[in-house]
């Protein structure tokens, strides 16, 4: 096994932040990652870095989780399973679905990050989510060393939510996930407004998931930094969800505030309009900024520290609370 010390992260976190791991370590297999295991217990881990912000250097050891593989098993002539190691990156996996015609994550594509950290917030876009087609999500326990494998259930999914953000937290290691995939008969789903926009641009009026991949791909890259050229996280903040009532009283003043209702007491606003009419979208502080095009996005526009994207997302969380009496809640993880 091959330790680095004082080793930069900025390639391996997709804000491009620049803090040193005092020692880093690549592992490419599970019987690499339980050999770890068994003389470190307490350590940091990066996968895709894709949902993280780094505020400081890392003092403990950091494994890089770079575990690969992709094997398929058809279970009829509708279905096949998936089963993916943890370090693959989850863009390339859905092009490679989209490829076999394999159907149900094209509505996901070009999302950042790898397919190990998918099942933990559960990412979602254009009306689709992970759990969908999680069929299990396959861990080692770091206590004992042992592996588990998680039904679809028992990952307890919610929005940007899983068991492995709650009660699991830092206990469990993803080392594979099982997708359930459409082999004919595909269920598209093309009800997200901009995706029928995007296909009548593109002049499909009979859509195939490779169709659905590109318009979301033609959406994703109008409208969201790439990290390679900007730094980003994706959504920094979740969609806060609030009273019918509390609702009402906001569009009574902003009648044309977007909402989606839950049920009949609670409803979900989009944070980037709050954060858009708070005045930040496009804005910047130094490196660190709000998107120009998605204010639910922050980006480092070069140099910014962890701590500068921090005081922002703070800053921004305390104008909405005192502008709308919203607090939002953070979805990167902060370090
Ligand atoms: N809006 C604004 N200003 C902005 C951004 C959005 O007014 O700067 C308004 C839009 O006009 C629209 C509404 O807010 O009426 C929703 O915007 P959008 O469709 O862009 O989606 P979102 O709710 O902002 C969520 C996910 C995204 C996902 C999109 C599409 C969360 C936290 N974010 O964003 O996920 O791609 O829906 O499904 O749920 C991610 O998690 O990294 C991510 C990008």
């Amino acid at each position: 096994m091959k330790f680095q010390s004082n080793f930069s992260l900025k390639n391996y976190n997709t804000f491009g932040i620049d803090v040193k791991a005092k020692r880093f370590i690549s592992v490419a297999s599970e019987a690499e990652l339980i050999e770890l295991l068994e003389t470190e217990k307490d350590i940091f881990l990066i996968s895709g870095g894709s949902n993280m912000l780094l505020t400081k250097d890392v003092e403990k050891t950091t494994v890089h989780i770079d575990i690969k593989g992709v094997t398929s098993n058809n279970i009829d002539e509708n279905s096949v399973e998936v089963a993916v190691k943890a370090g693959e990156n989850w863009h390339d996996f859905v092009l490679w679905c989209v490829a076999q015609n394999y159907g149900g994550l094209e509505n996901l594509s070009l999302i950042p990050g790898n397919v190990g950290t998918c099942p933990i917030q559960n990412i979602g876009a254009y009306g689709v989510e992970v759990k969908d087609v999680i069929s299990y999500v396959k861990a080692v326990h770091i206590e004992t060393l042992k592996f588990r494998t998680f039904s679809n259930e028992e990952c307890e999914f919610g929005y940007r939510n899983s068991i492995f953000k709650n009660e699991l937290k830092g206990q469990f290691i993803i080392t594979e996930v099982g997708f359930v995939l459409s082999r004919q008969n595909h269920q598209l789903n093309t009800s997200y407004g901009a995706i029928n926009q995007q296909l009548v641009e593109n002049g499909i009026n009979q859509p195939n998931i490779k169709d659905i991949s590109e318009a979301v791909i033609a959406i994703r890259s109008s409208k969201l930094p790439d990290p390679k050229e900007i730094g980003n996280s994706g959504s920094f903040f979740k969609n806060p969800v609030i009273s019918m009532a509390h609702f009402q009283r906001l569009q009574s003043e902003y009648p044309e505030i977007p909402n989606y209702p839950m049920n009949a007491e609670q409803i979900k606003v989009p944070a980037g309009w709050l954060i858009e009419k708070a005045g930040f979208k496009g804005q910047r502080f130094g490196d660190a900024g709000v998107h120009e095009r998605q204010a639910l996005v922050l980006v480092n526009h070069g140099n910014a520290t962890g701590a500068e994207v921090y005081d922002l997302a703070c800053k921004i969380q305390n104008t909405i609370e005192k502008d709308f009496q919203i607090r939002l809640e953070m979805e990167v993880n902060i370090f």
